[in-house]
């Protein structure tokens, strides 16, 4: 089977060092918010071209505190994308804010900022693109946007560790960013771990307090908060991987080359990447209107694919009091029909590639 994603390669290739620094932990006593997590904060803060870099215990409780972090109260209104995972909308919601979906540029995936203004409201307070599968969203004009109507700008970075927009890295841009460690992550670590990343003091302050329930100093507890923080065997971990995370994303963007190259079917529609960012390819995904066959056929060939996202956000039961419609957001239920995701990690081999992209050519559209 070639499989879609291989954490489990990542592993093998850095085995000995990390199970060193993993046994290092074991054998230190300090588990939670040590000196791997302080290192860590500070690496990746450099990486990321940014002041301040919080761990927190998930990508999902990044968005979540930093979204607090950046002001936003019960009521404000949060404008994001539909076409993303559950945990952008979510944790909007889950704050007591209001999810505000605008629809997607249809060869990107990503908000169509175009289409941003007429949904800004009196109680818009904050904008949340999604770099989607690794592709930076246009930061120029939401950076325009969010300055002509005084609003903050928090980026979904889970699936852009280490993509560009111009000079700057994806999560330095916006007045935050939000990202994920999962395993399966271009910087995956081996459970659930996030990270928040911002130049502003105050904002950096805030999300510190938050993540471990409030608390200014020991038992002093400013505000209510969340108990969310990386933990010291993530942090080694990920100090480990950050090193690999600039070659392994050019072995991503080779390998989504030679897709480009060697997928010659017709019906298909490969990633459109805008040349004026760096797309990081955490997922490579086409467009076919045989979605399902084509998956199928794959899947009769040992090759996995998988759906990203089969159900926009607006429709998911989930979020139904928020009362959208079908066929409000017209182009992310469309790429909701049509999109496939292929095999995509740094260590796919060219051969692999190759295959994968003959099975795709070798499908048959009419009678597959
Ligand atoms: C776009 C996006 N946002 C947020 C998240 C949430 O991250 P986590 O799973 O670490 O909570 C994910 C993770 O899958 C994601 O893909």
């Amino acid at each position: 089977m070639i499989p879609l994603v291989d954490p489990r390669a990542e592993y093998e290739s850095l085995k000995s060092e990390l199970d060193k620094v993993i046994l290092g932990v074991a054998g230190s006593g300090q588990y939670v918010l040590g000196a791997n997590v302080e290192a860590f904060e500070k690496e990746f803060a450099a990486y990321i071209g940014v002041e301040h870099a919080i761990g927190t215990g998930s990508g999902t409780d990044a968005l979540r505190i930093a979204l607090l972090s950046l002001g936003v109260k019960t009521g404000d209104e949060v404008i994001t994308s539909p076409f993303s995972f559950v945990a952008t909308a979510d944790s909007i919601a889950q704050i007591g804010a209001i999810p505000v979906f605008v629809d997607i540029d249809p060869e990107t995936f990503n908000i169509d900022a175009h289409k941003i203004e007429h949904k800004i409201s009196s109680k818009t307070k904050a904008l949340l693109p999604v770099h989607l599968f690794g592709q930076p969203c246009e930061m120029d004009m939401i950076g325009d946007l969010a300055d002509e109507y005084g609003l903050k700008v928090l980026e979904d970075c889970a699936q852009a560790a280490g993509a560009g927009f111009g000079a700057k890295k994806t999560g330095s841009i916006g007045h935050a960013g939000a990202f994920s460690f999962f395993p399966t992550k271009n910087l995956g670590c081996m459970g659930d771990g996030g990270m928040i990343t911002t130049n502003d003091d105050e904002t950096a302050n805030m999300a510190r307090m938050l993540r471990v329930h409030g608390a200014a100093s020991k038992y002093d507890h400013e505000m209510l908060g969340y108990n969310s923080r990386l933990d010291e065997v993530q942090a080694a971990v990920l100090r480990v991987k950050l090193k690999m995370l600039d070659g392994w994303i050019n072995l991503r963007i080779q390998a989504a080359k030679l897709y480009d190259e060697h997928i010659t079917a017709e019906h298909v529609t490969k990633p459109a990447v805008d040349n004026g960012s760096k797309h990081a390819f955490n997922i490579y995904t086409i467009t076919t209107g045989k979605r399902d066959r084509l998956a199928a056929h794959l899947k009769k060939n040992d090759i996995s694919s998988s759906v990203n996202y089969p159900t926009p956000l607006h429709l998911q039961k989930a979020f139904s009091y928020l009362g959208y419609e079908k066929n409000s957001l017209r182009e992310a239920e469309q790429a909701s029909s049509e999109v496939l995701s292929l095999p995509m990690h740094p260590h796919l081999s060219t051969q692999q590639v190759q295959t994968v992209a003959d099975c795709v050519n070798s499908f048959d559209p009419y009678n597959g």
